[in-house]
C-alpha cells in the first residue's frame, strides 16, 4: 500500500506506472471508512489494474461547522481496512491547504436543477463544494473508472452531470448501499450515534421499505403522508425531509407516470446527527 499526502508526489508515482495498457479505478471518500467504502474499493479492483482511494474531509460541502468539525477522522484505522481489501492499493490523503492552496471556497455548478432537490436543498452550497472537489480530484487522479454508492444518489447523479458538462473523460459506476444487518444504510456518520440510537435507526429502512410496498397501491401523496406519520410516532428521530422523485431529473413525482423511475429520499435526524437513505420503488 502506498500513501501520499500531496498532489504532487501522487500525480508523479501514477505518471510513473500508467500507460495505455492501464486502467486507473477511483474511489473519492472523505474517510472513517466502513464496508460500505470498502465495497466500492472491491468493485475498482475488479475492473483496473491501478486503484486508487482518497481520503479528504472537504470543508467546502459542509453547511454547517459543527458537522464538519464532528466529522469522524480515522486514518490509520482506515488505512488497515484498506490493506485488508489489498496491498496494492493507492492512498491519497492531501491536506485542505494541499487542495485549495489558501482557497477554500467552492466553484459554483449549474446541474440542470438536480442540486435544486433534497440534500441540495436542505444543504445550501453542499452540491458546489462536492463539485469543486470531485472535479479537481478527477483532474489529479485522471481516473478512468470512479465508483460512487447510490447512498448518494443525488450525489452520483449530480457527479454523472458534472461529468457530462465539462467532458470529463471519466466513466462514473454507481454501487449499490451496503447495510447493517438491521437495514440500517451504513455511513461515517453512524460511528457518531450510541449503540441504542444505532439500533432504533433501523426504523428509517423499515419505514423507506414499507414506503414502497405501498407505492405499489398509494399515489406520492398519500405515501409521504404514511412517511410523516410514522415519524411523528418516534420521539428520538425528526424527519426533515420524505420525497419520492423521478430517478432521472430528481423532480417530485406528483402524478405516477409510466415507464418512469421512482426513487424515495430520506434525511432524519437523530440527537443532532443527520442520516440519509434512499430505495427504488420500481
Ligand atoms: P463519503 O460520505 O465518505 O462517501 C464516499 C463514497 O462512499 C460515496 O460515493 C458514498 O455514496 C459511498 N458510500 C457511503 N456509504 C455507503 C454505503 N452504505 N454503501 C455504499 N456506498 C456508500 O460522499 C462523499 O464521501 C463525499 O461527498 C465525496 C464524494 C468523497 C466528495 O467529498
Amino acid at each position: 500500500m502506498l500513501l501520499f499526502n500531496t498532489q504532487r508526489e501522487l500525480v508523479s508515482h501514477l505518471n510513473s506506472i500508467s500507460n495505455e495498457k492501464t486502467s486507473i479505478g477511483f474511489v473519492p471518500t472523505m474517510g472513517a471508512l466502513h464496508q460500505g467504502h470498502l465495497s466500492l474499493l472491491e468493485e475498482s479492483l475488479k475492473h483496473n489494474s491501478i486503484n486508487v482511494i482518497s481520503i479528504f474531509v472537504n470543508p467546502t460541502q459542509f453547511n454547517n461547522a459543527e458537522d464538519l468539525a464532528k466529522y469522524p477522522k480515522t486514518l490509520d484505522a482506515d488505512i488497515e481496512k484498506i490493506k485488508s481489501v489489498s496491498d496494492a492499493i493507492i492512498v491519497f490523503a492531501p491536506s485542505v491547504d494541499d487542495i485549495y492552496e489558501g482557497k477554500t471556497i467552492s466553484q459554483h455548478f449549474d446541474y440542470d436543477g438536480l442540486e435544486n432537490q433534497m440534500e441540495g436543498k436542505f444543504r445550501p452550497g453542499h452540491f458546489d463544494g462536492v463539485g469543486t472537489i470531485v472535479k479537481r480530484l478527477f483532474e489529479i487522479v485522471k481516473p478512468n473508472n470512479a465508483y460512487f454508492g447510490e447512498k448518494d444518489f443525488q450525489q452520483l447523479q449530480i457527479v454523472k452531470k458534472l461529468v457530462s458538462k465539462y467532458k470529463i473523460p471519466v466513466n462514473v459506476v454507481g454501487c449499490p448501499i451496503y447495510r447493517e444487518t438491521n437495514g440500517l444504510a451504513m455511513s461515517s456518520r453512524n460511528e457518531r450515534l450510541t449503540q441504542e440510537e444505532r439500533k432504533k435507526a433501523a426504523i428509517i429502512y423499515k419505514t423507506i421499505s414499507q414506503a414502497k410496498k405501498l407505492f405499489a397501491l398509494k399515489s406520492a401523496k398519500e405515501v409521504t403522508d404514511f412517511v410523516v406519520r410514522e415519524f411523528k410516532k418516534q420521539s428520538d428521530f425528526e424527519l426533515e425531509y420524505f420525497q419520492i422523485a423521478d430517478e432521472a431529473t430528481l423532480l417530485p413525482c406528483t402524478r405516477k407516470t409510466k415507464g418512469k423511475k421512482y426513487r424515495a429520499f430520506i434525511a432524519v435526524f437523530v440527537n443532532k446527527i443527520r442520516l440519509i437513505d434512499t430505495i427504488s420503488l420500481n
